[in-house]
């Protein structure tokens, strides 16, 4: 039990995972700041912690408990801390986390995290919460999210997950899939665009799937339509989207909207048909060829970035040969390739077929990473000569470098000679040099402005 007033205690959350990971943080801050708790880097001058856990991948439930065993000990000098263990593991755990780990206070899976304000309170008063499942009638509770920028807002369109991906998870943790209205979504990118914000960012697991709940035929087209039209919108992305629900309208969408931005995250997983078939993904790698096709037919400089399992249950060398195939035939600006690894409760570990030894996953996934690492060197340099516009994102190390993104998602280091830009405005650069993973721009566009003092670091907006 506290017994400092809310208004001088700080929290610290540490947060692993996807973007829906990120904006379930940004709703449980939220709702701490409006209690006036406010966060700290220090973990240990903190009353509340949150481990906000991610169970896609490795030895999660292990992980999160050695660092819950770690949290735990700073109770010893700060007896009125409360920690409480949320996202994909804490959901996958439930009560069990609070039967073997005794110091903890609560438990919050990611459909229950805008009730964190309500578990707090009962912890307070000494109960020990496991809130976890998918109440039916559960809200997206929005309206209090504490941004970690001022320029770029994640939206949420979808909860949850209903295919059934073999190697998958996050359809047990985060439940079906539910959509929300999309007046509720509009009113929410106005709010942020009112607040100045440039950049949006549509959230989902099959993000476009996303259909207006009820008996209206509305469909992820028609709201990037409205979306995308909003006035004062410069950047709008979406992730994650499912290739399969890819329809002709959403392509021709993207080519419609210049402000909907040139790059595309489509998560392919194998580049053979006998895989994609055992992972359950309903699409064959043809129809995803052909999607490619035609999203690089509506807008020219398109960038894709992909995921890709390595490893699966049944994957031979001839398979994975032919996800080199495919690597080598996109042209990716960005994979993101795994080892495999199985998921307690999921129907991959029991498939009737060999699976590929560590070892042998470990030199596939080397292969991919190099032929990979060519590529984008390779798409990088094609981009020298051209001119950029960036939205400027970070402070360099020093007064001469400053970084900002393109529309199509390359990271830019640039000299503001002189002139520090401010985060979320724009500037003009033309492509000096490509590295591996970024790019060297100079400015082109004349510094507009006298030098501002730099907003301070971490800045949060509550929108
Ligand atoms: N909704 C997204 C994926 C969510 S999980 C989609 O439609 O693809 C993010 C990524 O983690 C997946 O795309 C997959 O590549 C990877 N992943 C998920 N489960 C995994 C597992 N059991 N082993 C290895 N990688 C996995
Ligand atoms: Fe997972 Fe497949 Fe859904 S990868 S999140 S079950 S689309």
């Amino acid at each position: 039990m506290s017994s400092e007033p809310l208004s001088s205690q700080k929290y610290f959350i540490e947060t692993w995972g996807c973007q829906m990971n990120e904006l379930d943080t940004q709703r449980m801050a939220g709702q701490l700041m409006q209690q006036g708790i406010l966060p700290t880097d220090d973990p240990t001058e903190a009353s509340v912690i949150l481990l906000n856990s991610c169970s896609v991948r490795e030895k999660a439930a292990q992980k999160a408990y050695s660092r819950l065993g770690i949290y735990r000990r700073y109770k010893e000098k700060r007896p009125e801390l409360l920690i409480g263990f949320c996202g994909c593991v804490a959901q996958q755990e439930g009560e069990k986390a609070l039967r073997r780990v005794p110091d903890l206070d609560f438990v919050v899976g990611p459909a229950r995290v805008g009730e964190l304000t309500d578990i707090l309170a009962r912890s307070r008063s000494g109960e020990r919460v496991a809130a976890t499942g998918f109440p039916e009638d559960r809200d997206f509770d929005l309206d209090t999210i504490s941004r970690e920028s001022s320029y770029k807002g994640m939206v949420t369109l979808i909860e949850g997950c209903n295919k059934k991906c073999t190697f998958c998870i996050v359809p047990y943790t985060r439940g079906p899939e539910r959509c929300r209205p999309l007046a509720h979504i509009v009113e929410e990118v106005r709010h942020l665009l009112r607040l100045g914000f440039v950049e949006i960012e549509l959230l989902g697991q099959t993000v476009n799937h996303w259909r207006e709940p009820g008996e209206s035929d509305l469909d992820f087209a028609d709201l990037l339509d409205t979306v995308a039209s909003l006035p004062g919108l410069q950047r709008l992305r979406f992730i994650t989207s499912y290739p399969r629900d890819f329809s002709p309208r959403m392509v021709a969408q993207v080519g419609k909207h210049q402000n909907i931005c040139p790059y595309i995250h489509l998560p392919v997983q194998s580049g053979s048909n006998r895989v994609l078939k055992l992972m359950g993904r309903g699409y064959e790698v043809e129809s995803y060829y052909d999607l490619v096709d035609q999203l690089r037919a509506v807008r020219s400089g398109l960038a894709l970035s992909t995921d890709l399992i390595v490893g699966f249950p049944g994957e031979t060398e001839a398979d994975h040969q032919l996800t080199l195939d495919l690597v080598e035939r996109v042209r990716y600006a960005q994979i993101f390739a795994f080892k495999y690894s199985p998921r307690p409760g999921t129907p991959a570990p029991r498939l009737k077929v060999e699976i590929p030894s560590d070892e042998v996953a470990s030199r596939r996934l080397q292969e991919i990473f190099r032929l990979q690492e060519s590529i984008q060197l390779e798409l990088n340099r094609e981009l020298v000569g051209e001119e950029h516009e960036l939205l400027v994102t970070g402070w360099g190390k020093t007064a001469d470098s400053q970084q900002g993104r393109t529309t199509c998602h390359r990271i830019v280091h640039f000299d503001p000679q002189g002139v520090p830009v401010p985060l979320g405005s724009t500037v003009r650069v033309r492509i000096d040099e490509a590295l591996q993973h970024s790019l060297r721009g100079s400015r082109i566009d004349q510094p507009a402005h006298p030098a501002e003092p730099a907003p301070p670091r971490g800045l949060r907006v509550v929108g």
